[in-house]
């Protein structure tokens, strides 16, 4: 059997790692396929795991449109699904390179895996674009690799055949094990861990939170770290808003370790990444979700978390509950670390035991 695996953005990198690791241990021929649809925040990703990719189509331009990454890779990845002999083309989660390349593989009768399948919003606009992507993916995988029972009964609500379908659990908890085995003891910090970066909240809506969070820390005391995503237009209203604030440290993204590290640390996260809200349980953190709608309803029905919204009031009261969270000694609801080894076990064998959390 010969697996490709396509990947194009950081989480991609995160996500996709301990399952490259284990088809290696498996001795399985791996093919790595990078789009680079980010080009700086992929490779330093790449670094941290020592993964080389065996094609790099280096599509990335400032300010891309969604149209320019779908059609650079529709363009690379049919070239790619033909010149080389690959069984299953593996995507991770909701990005242009994710559904581009996964759609690429159909048009040529090649086998799809789709990690992370079935996360669903229910509103096609919030996340934008990733809710249609994810959703189309679901719509022709061979392999639908539910994270959790959630999931997986969002796909059959859509009528994705009961054989497509497989709970795993998240793969990002299998990688930051992995890489958590590696981290330093840390002290605890009297910070906020911040990140946003999603496209239906650029503009007022991430004004509206960032402004929020600038009051909460001036009031507080407590401080604002904040690795700022690359994107320009995220750029500019963070600079904008949080430049003069003295409580807020803002940098470039750091490293996968160095975002492990300050996670350890933080008193809480806000974020409107699904990756962040994913691994906040694994290390005990409160997360609050900068965002109007969640895939991911299990941060909140656990405990580990709130959906606050975009509003000012919103995110107040948020901040407020996450100031008084207290551990509860819960397991992360998302996996359990051993993610990749029920995916491989499906690609090799076609069953495993599923995910129960
Ligand atoms: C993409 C994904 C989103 C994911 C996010 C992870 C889509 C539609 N969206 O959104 O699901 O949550 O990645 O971070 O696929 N840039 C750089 N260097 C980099 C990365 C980005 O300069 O290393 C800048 C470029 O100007 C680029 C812009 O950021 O054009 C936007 O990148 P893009 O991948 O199009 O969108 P994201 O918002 O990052
Ligand atoms: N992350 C990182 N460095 C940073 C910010 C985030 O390594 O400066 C990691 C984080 O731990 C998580 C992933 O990047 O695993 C999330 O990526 P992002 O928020 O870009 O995308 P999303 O998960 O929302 O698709």
């Amino acid at each position: 059997m010969r697996v490709a695996i396509a990947f194009g953005t950081r989480p991609e990198v995160i996500k996709i790692a301990p399952v490259y690791f284990e088809l290696r241990n498996r001795r399985i021929n791996t093919l790595m396929v990078a789009t680079a649809q980010h080009r700086e925040m992929m490779d330093m990703m790449l670094e941290v795991f020592k993964i080389k990719p065996d094609i790099d189509m280096n599509i990335m331009v400032h300010n891309q449109t969604l149209n320019y990454v779908a059609s650079e890779v529709f363009k690379k990845m049919d070239k790619v699904l033909k010149d080389e002999k690959i069984d299953v083309l593996l995507v991770q989660g909701d990005t242009t390179t994710a559904m581009a390349s996964a759609m690429a593989a159909f048009h040529n009768d090649i086998k799809v895996g789709h990690i992370e399948a079935g996360l669903r919003s229910k509103n096609i606009r919030d996340p934008f674009p990733e809710e249609m992507n994810r959703r189309v993916i679901d719509v022709f995988a061979d392999y639908a690799f539910a994270p959790t029972r959630k999931a997986k009964d969002n796909l059959e609500r859509e009528g994705v055949e009961r054989e497509r379908i497989f709970v795993t659990g998240n793969t990002v908890v299998d990688a930051l094990q992995m890489i958590s085995k590696k981290l330093p003891e840390v002290e605890k910090g009297d910070y906020i861990l911040v990140t946003m970066h999603r496209r239906e909240n650029i503009g007022e809506k991430m004004e509206s939170v960032l402004k929020a969070l600038k009051k909460f820390s001036k009031e507080s005391g407590i401080k604002i770290i904040f690795p700022v995503h690359k994107n320009p237009r995220v750029r500019e209203i963070v600079f904008k808003i949080l430049g003069d604030c003295k409580n807020a440290k803002l940098t470039d993204p750091v490293n996968y370790m160095e975002f492990l590290k300050l996670l350890k640390s933080c008193r809480f996260v806000v974020t409107d990444s699904g990756g962040v809200q994913e691994e906040a349980p694994s290390f005990g953190k409160f997360a609050v979700g900068v965002r109007n709608t969640t895939e991911r309803p299990e941060l909140v029905e656990s405990g580990w978390g709130v959906l606050a919204g975009t509003s000012t009031e919103g995110v107040r009261k948020a901040l407020e509950k996450a100031l008084n969270f207290s551990k509860s000694g819960k397991e992360n609801p998302f996996g359990d670390g051993r993610a990749s080894e029920r995916i491989v076990d499906i690609l090799v064998k076609g069953k495993t035991e599923e995910f129960k959390g």
